[in-house]
């Protein structure tokens, strides 16, 4: 399932993302690309020396873990230091899955969850779509600025090609506690249902059962 997350990074978080994407170099990313990657990536990723790297990511991730939505729907014990990528006329992704084990050898990750954070506003260029090919048929996404994506990282998809101007995005992945997307979406579903009865009918006996369902579905399944 997608679930987007509006309003993650605010006008002034993203006004200073920007200012240090301006300032950093972009490299070709096939340089950070495995072998069935490098086949269909083209785009560039921002090379991390070259901008005050800390405060980039503490604005970017910073915001999103923090983002109750982005809690409810992936349930992160890992999080990555993200990728920030651009793309220009005539670049594009192909067909993809990404990998299942991330990070240095010292820190491993398993990827279960794919963010992409949607750095400049949609008018800024054609094309360029996340296209994730569902049982129910491609979904194309493209969100306005600030806001994020995110998705199984099982799942098979591309970038779109940019056919003009620049798309900004920050991508991310995280291992969540709930290793199985199927119970993922449930717990999500279960919880917005409970989210709403605890704002609404705090004190109705079903509200409490719910509750009760849904913290012990999470002591069922979770691995920390
Ligand atoms: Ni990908």
């Amino acid at each position: 399932m997608l679930i987007e997350i509006p309003a993650v990074l605010s006008a002034q978080k993203l006004a200073l993302v920007k200012q240090l994407l301006q300032s950093g170099q972009f490299v070709d990313g096939k340089l950070s690309a495995g072998m069935a990657a490098k086949q269909v990536k083209n785009n560039e990723e921002l090379k991390t020396d070259t901008v005050d790297l800390n405060q980039l990511n503490n604005v970017v991730m910073g915001s999103l873990v923090q983002h109750p939505v982005y809690q409810s729907a992936a349930m992160p014990i890992k999080v990555a230091t993200p990728f920030y990528a651009r793309y220009t006329a005539g670049m594009t992704y192909g067909d993809h899955v990404d990998d299942p084990i991330m990070g240095p050898p010292q820190g491993r990750y398993r990827s279960d969850v794919s963010t992409t954070v949607f750095l400049n506003e949609p008018e800024d260029y054609e094309g360029g779509e996340l296209v994730i090919r569902t049982p129910f048929g491609d979904q194309r996404v493209k969100l306005p600025a600030g806001h994020a994506v995110v998705y199984p990282s099982s799942s098979l998809h591309h970038v779109a090609e940019v056919t003009r101007g620049e798309r900004l995005v920050a991508v991310t992945w995280a291992q969540s506690m709930i290793r199985d997307a199927g119970k993922r979406e449930l717990l999500y579903e279960l919880n917005q249902a409970r989210e709403s009865l605890l704002k609404n009918r705090p004190q109705e006996d079903e509200t409490k059962r719910v509750d009760v369902a849904y913290v012990n579905l999470i002591r069922m399944w979770a691995d920390t």
